[in-house]
Parts: C-alpha cells; sequence; structure tokens
C-alpha cells in the first residue's frame, strides 16, 4: 500500500465556479478523512458560453495549476459543460486518475414512466454531442426536452447565498413551468450549479417531476478508483482547502466557503509563477 504522505494528497474538484461544491461535500460525507482541494476557475467563468475549444483551453490551464502547486492524487471535474468538452483529453493530460460529471441520462430516463425526461444544462451541454450520445445510449424511446439556463448558472455563481427564497423560486419557475407544461416526469440537473436548487425545484414542481442529478454516483466513483488504487485515506486531517484562478472582491466565494466547512484559501497561484 502507499505511504500515509502518498494517500494523504487532495483529491481536487474543479469547475468554473461554485457548482462542484455540494459534489465534494457529498464524497466528504462518505470519506469524512480525506483531504480536499476545491478550484474555482472564477477567471474563466461561465464555460457553457465558450466554444468547446475555449472550454479545454481553461480546464486545462487551471488543471496545471492543480497539479503543479497541489499534487492531488485524483481530480473531479465538477462540471457537466467541461466534462462533455474536456474529460478525453484532460485524461491524456494527466497520470492520475480523473472522474468526470456528466448528465445523469440514464438514472432519469429509467425512472420515468412517461417516457418523458427534461434536461436542464448550460448552451454548450443542451448541443454537445456527448449529451446526444448519451441519450442515444440510455434514454432509447424517450422524448427528451433540453432546456439552456445560462441565466440560473451565473443566478447561483453571484447571488443564490444572498437571495430569498422567495427570489430563488422567481428566478427558476420558467424552466419549472416549461418542464410541467412538456410533461417529463424527470429532469436531469444537468450543470453542477443547479444542484443547489434541488429542493427547490422540487417544491415547485408539486409533485409533477423529480430532479435527478449526479452527486451519488461520482462520489461512488471516486471511492472505487481509490480502493482499486489503494489510494484510500482513513487517517487523514480531512481539510478541504477552497481556491479561485482570480480573486473576487465581492466576499461571495468566502460566504460559500464558510456555508460548507471549506477554509478559503484565494487565488490560487498560476503555474507562471515559479516553481511548485
Ligand atoms: N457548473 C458547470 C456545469 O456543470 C457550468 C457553469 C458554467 O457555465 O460555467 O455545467
Amino acid at each position: 500500500m502507499p505511504s500515509l504522505e502518498t494517500r494523504k494528497r487532495p483529491v481536487a474538484f474543479l469547475d468554473s465556479g461554485i457548482g462542484g461544491v455540494p459534489y465534494l461535500d457529498r464524497l466528504r460525507e462518505k470519506l469524512p478523512r480525506e483531504n480536499y482541494l476545491y478550484l474555482a476557475d472564477h477567471k474563466n467563468f461561465p464555460y457553457g458560453e465558450k466554444s468547446a475549444e475555449e472550454v479545454t483551453a481553461s480546464v486545462l490551464g487551471a488543471a496545471d495549476s492543480l497539479m503543479a502547486r497541489h499534487n492531488p492524487k485524483m481530480i473531479i471535474l465538477a462540471c457537466n459543460t467541461a466534462s462533455v468538452s474536456s474529460l478525453a483529453v484532460l485524461r491524456s493530460r494527466v497520470s492520475i486518475p480523473v472522474v468526470g460529471v456528466v448528465p445523469a441520462v440514464k438514472p432519469a430516463a429509467a425512472r420515468s414512466g412517461e417516457r418523458t425526461i427534461g434536461v436542464m444544462a448550460t448552451e454548450r451541454t443542451v448541443n454537445a454531442p456527448y449529451l446526444d450520445g448519451l441519450i442515444e445510449q440510455f434514454a432509447v424511446g424517450c422524448r427528451v426536452v433540453r432546456v439552456a439556463a445560462g441565466d440560473i448558472v451565473s443566478f447561483v455563481e453571484n447571488r443564490l447565498f444572498l437571495a430569498d427564497r422567495e427570489e430563488q423560486d422567481r428566478l427558476i419557475a420558467p424552466a419549472v413551468e416549461e418542464f410541467r407544461r412538456e410533461k417529463v416526469d424527470s429532469i436531469v440537473l444537468g450543470c453542477t450549479h443547479f444542484t443547489y436548487l434541488d429542493d427547490n425545484i422540487r417544491a415547485l414542481s408539486r409533485g409533477n417531476f423529480i430532479p435527478v442529478d449526479s452527486r451519488e454516483g461520482v462520489a461512488n466513483q471516486a471511492i472505487r478508483l481509490l480502493e482499486r488504487d489503494d489510494m484510500l485515506c482513513t487517517e487523514g486531517e480531512g481539510r478541504s482547502l477552497f481556491y479561485t484562478t482570480r480573486a473576487r472582491e465581492d466576499g461571495y466565494y468566502r460566504k460559500v466557503a464558510e456555508q460548507y466547512s471549506l477554509d478559503f484559501r484565494g487565488e490560487i497561484s498560476s503555474v507562471q509563477g515559479g516553481a511548485a
């Protein structure tokens, strides 16, 4: 078995912003003594409005900083937009396991009695060939209603933690209404930012549909790979550090980090700053 020092290397989460935090939270519930590191690529937010090539360049830049500065033992690409565009390239770039987060089409289709599911995601994900592939493979015979909701991504990234429930509900109501009109009975939260709104969506759906995300599947896959490689750490400090690729003056990230018991560390040093 690798040494304790090797196993104490962090599991790193990467997203364009705060979307991946609930994913870290789910894995930490299962593995509380691991060390975690979260990187919000604020410098390149939002990924959802970029081309696939631009998303890949952003992901590789952020991953280089992670690798050079923090030597993680695993990367969880906690962003659907990044995963559907850049997972293969990132895997070929680093020598550690990379777990992707892709839209949970399979469980959503499996639950749909009406054979009509919704996918709520960014513009980039909604139009990604990767999503077409998931639908062809796992949602045969289902009608799929795709809704691009970049406005909800920015709301979560910049306002959610300052907004009351009424404001939150007002923002998501049009998307929920569209799904109700289309008579879907399960919807894929195909952007990690939307996992924060799971409760709101459930309540607003009035029992018509249930939101499905990938938190449980991703946490279980991370555990499987750590076990496979003998890299589980059950004797670590259980540290969770939050970094960003560009500092934000408004204190929002600090607030989110506190809410999720992450130690806010500010800007990650860039790779070109000198030795790691
Ligand atoms: N959180 C990201 C996702 O899962 C996207 C947010 C963005 O557009 O940057 O798709």
